[in-house]
């Protein structure tokens, strides 16, 4: 088992900074994903730690060893590919001990000439039944991959890097090629799987919703600079800037551009055409922007139908009256686009909503859960 450690990691091509100063610690046993938009740098942060590709700046440590110039097959590592390819000729058996097989050892004699098998016929079946059986694959280890469903070749592909028994697990988008179920139950297993075995893990995605239910820690890449790495709640609930914010939470949350005013012993954001009280317990935070203009960030969830019974009261500083425009029921809650003057909003609310399109209404606006960035720096004041 073993900690990975990312120091200033860079790599440059050409022009382009794919990933930029990456410093980064994924604790041994841990499950850290890594996660961004298509393009953020996640594949090429990957293949830097698998040794497939070379840093142009800074450190990766495996455990205590500085690895950047260790070669791919001497890190102790395995990594699962988004476009894992079988051998189809193979049984799933095969496929899954291939490597194995394969990798040899110098006897110490006349080295390298003489090597010999790296594991017995006998260690290598071992390896290969236990994994089938954390991957349920038992029964089809005689199969060819073309008499597998997609689910399962998925899970051959990961069977052939257990049995690699590695120090760390480097994964780039495994589920990305399965129908939403498989990879919603595909994603629960592999879940269980780092329970059980409890080797270190890298996992990158571009889904947020993948990233929020698998992660002990998420980090999130943008351009190739890390936002943010915190565990899933923290994210959703101090996001540190508008990236993250916008990022972390579907359906994302809404930002609408508000002056920052003092008012009685408190501060009010002012939209133009509404106007919230922010939290009093925020106030020394949101001191030095008295007279700027800020996003004020709050999502969907925390908006509340005023005509439901609901856990937040209205008060003189929390009520809006918007336009709806459109109402979308998905069963537990509605999704509602809501106008205000010039501002765009979606509120998820309860199903027991009356609001039909075209209505007047007034929504609750939680406060307490709202964030308000600052414009410039784009950053968190709260
Ligand atoms: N071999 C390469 N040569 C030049 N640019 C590359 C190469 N590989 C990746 N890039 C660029 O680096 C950036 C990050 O790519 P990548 O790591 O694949 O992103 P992600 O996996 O997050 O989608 C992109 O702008 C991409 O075009
Ligand atoms: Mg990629």
């Amino acid at each position: 088992m073993a900690s990975v450690r990312l120091n200033e990691l860079t790599k440059e091509f050409k022009e382009v900074v794919a990933v930029n100063k990456l410093t980064l610690e994924i604790k041994d046993k841990e499950f850290l994903v890594l996660v961004g938009p298509s393009g953020c740098g996640k594949t090429t942060a990957l293949r830097m730690i698998a040794g497939l590709e070379e840093a142009t700046g800074g450190e990766i440590f495996i455990g205590d060893r500085l690895v950047n110039d260790v070669s791919p097959k001497d890190r102790d590592i395995a990594m699962v590919f988004q476009n894992y390819a079988l051998y189809p000729h193979m049984s799933v058996y095969d496929n899954m001990s291939f490597g194995l097989r394969l990798k040899r050892l110098p006897t110490g004699k006349l080295w390298p000439m003489n090597t010999r098998r790296a594991f017995s016929k006998q260690e290598i079946d071992r390896r290969v039944h236990e994994a089938a059986r954390f991957l349920g694959l038992e029964s089809l280890l005689q199969r060819k991959p073309k008499q597998l469903s997609g689910g399962q070749r998925q899970r051959v592909a990961l069977g052939r890097a257990i049995v690699r028994e590695p120090k760390v697990f480097l994964m780039d988008e495994p589920l990305s090629n399965l129908d939403a179920k498989l990879r919603v139950q595909t994603r629960a297993e592999l879940i269980k799987l780092h329970r059980r075995l409890g080797i270190t893990t890298i996992y990158v995605t571009h889904d947020q919703v993948e990233a929020m239910t698998m992660g002990d820690r998420i980090a999130v890449l943008n351009n190739g600079i890390m936002q943010q790495c915190d565990t899933p709640l923290n994210l959703y609930n101090h996001p540190a800037n508008m990236f993250v914010a916008g990022f972390i939470g579907s359906p994302a949350m809404n930002m609408v551009s508000v002056t920052v005013k003092a008012q009685g012993d408190g501060f009010v954001a002012d939209a133009g055409a509404f106007q919230v009280e922010l939290p009093k317990a925020m106030a020394d935070k949101i001191k030095p922007e008295e007279g700027k203009t800020c996003m004020l960030g709050i999502r969907p969830e925390d908006i509340y139908d005023k005509n439901l019974e609901g856990l937040v009261k209205p008060t003189a500083g929390n009520v809006v009256k918007v336009n709806v425009d459109v109402v979308e029921p998905l069963g537990n809650d509605v999704e509602m686009h809501i106008t205000v003057g010039d501002h765009t909003l979606t509120a998820m609310v309860d199903n027991k909503t009356k609001a039909r399109s075209g209505d007047q209404i007034e929504v609750i606006f939680d406060m307490d859960k709202s964030h308000l960035f600052d414009k410039a720096t784009e950053t968190a004041v709260y």
